[in-house]
């Protein structure tokens, strides 16, 4: 079996992830501070020094395939704290390009669709980016560091949703438990986005995989939308009532830190380089909905 290291493996994709794969691979889940138990999938910690007892982990394990999902990913702690968001979401993915290529692992890093300013309607993986927050120019550095000591990773671009975990809920949680318990929803009327669902992101990228895909790819899916037709899209899907659910303009939040409204990317280049079509929106939702029963319980 080909063996999969997740760096970041405690985080909302890395375990949903693991769970999908993990009867095809021999799949490491690599701990950071949380220490997490998931059936089939080797849970790995360290109890002290941790860089070095990560590097030597690898160089002894030989992985076929290296994934990056870790990253702070909290967009506040990312504008007070820049020189952290350095080290997490730029330094790391350099490290573990470094690491992939010595050891010769193919080697993913997990992107973001927060690099541009929102101007443009949607955006290919050719347009100029232009971060608005720290958040955005550490992902935005990565890919270019990742990108100039490894030609052959491959970058994902994505915004995904899925069922989360105990410590970690993910956007359709959030709005799932909103709808179930009749609390107020705001959602953003003004906030516009391609996202997918971590099943259907997952299915994309082994594919991507086995056509040996390179350089830069939007994963997401093929519909934008707001944040509050998402909510509406879940409503109807779950067959929930979306009285509770009501518009806001993140315009009108003075003290948010700077966030583009406009997060559309296009998945024309992925979806002809994989020759396959992709779930819409609605078939997403309900896988979402049919995989609730077997969701991870971490
Ligand atoms: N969630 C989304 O909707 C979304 C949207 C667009 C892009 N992305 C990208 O997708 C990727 C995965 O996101 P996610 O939401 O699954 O992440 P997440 O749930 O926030 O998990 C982040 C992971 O990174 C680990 N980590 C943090 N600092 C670390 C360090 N210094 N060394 C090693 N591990 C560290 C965390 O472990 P500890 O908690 O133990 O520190 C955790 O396992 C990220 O690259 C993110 O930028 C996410």
């Amino acid at each position: 079996m080909k063996k999969v290291v997740f760096f970041g493996g405690s985080g909302l994709l890395a375990v949903n992830w693991a769970k999908k794969i993990c009867l095809d691979y021999e799949v490491y889940l690599i701990m950071h501070k949380r220490k997490i138990q998931l059936p089939e999938v080797n849970v790995i910690h360290f109890d002290e020094n941790f860089e070095a007892s990560f590097n030597h982990f690898v160089l002894e394990l030989k992985p076929d395939l290296i994934v990056n999902c870790a990253a702070l990913t909290n967009v506040d702690l990312c504008e007070s704290n820049p020189s952290m968001a350095n080290k997490i979401n730029t330094e790391w993915p350099k490290k573990l390009a470094l690491l992939s290529k010595k050891v010769g692992a193919k080697f993913v890093h997990i992107s973001t669709d927060h690099l541009f300013d929102g101007k443009k309607k949607i955006y290919n993986e050719g347009d100029q980016i232009s971060p608005l927050n720290q958040y955005a120019k550490t992902k935005a550095a990565a890919e270019k560091v990742v990108l100039l000591i490894d030609e052959n990773a491959l970058i994902v671009r994505t915004n995904f949703y899925g069922w989360g975990l105990s410590y970690r809920k993910s956007f359709s949680d959030f709005i799932l438990e909103g709808l179930r318990n009749k609390t107020d929803l705001q959602l953003f009327s003004d906030v516009f986005y391609s996202p997918i669902y971590i099943g259907e992101l997952v299915r994309l990228i082994h594919l991507a995989l086995e056509k040996k895909c390179i350089g830069i790819y939007n994963f997401v899916g093929t519909e934008n939308i707001s944040k509050y037709d998402f909510g509406m899209a879940i409503s109807e899907v779950f067959d929930l009532s979306n009285e509770n659910i009501s518009s806001s303009l993140i315009g009108a939040k003075k003290d948010f830190v700077l966030r583009p409204k406009n997060m559309a990317l296009s998945n024309e280049k992925l979806l002809k380089k994989l020759n396959q079509p992709i779930l819409t929106l609605k078939e997403q939702l309900m896988s979402l909905k049919e995989d609730e029963i077997q969701k991870a319980v971490v």
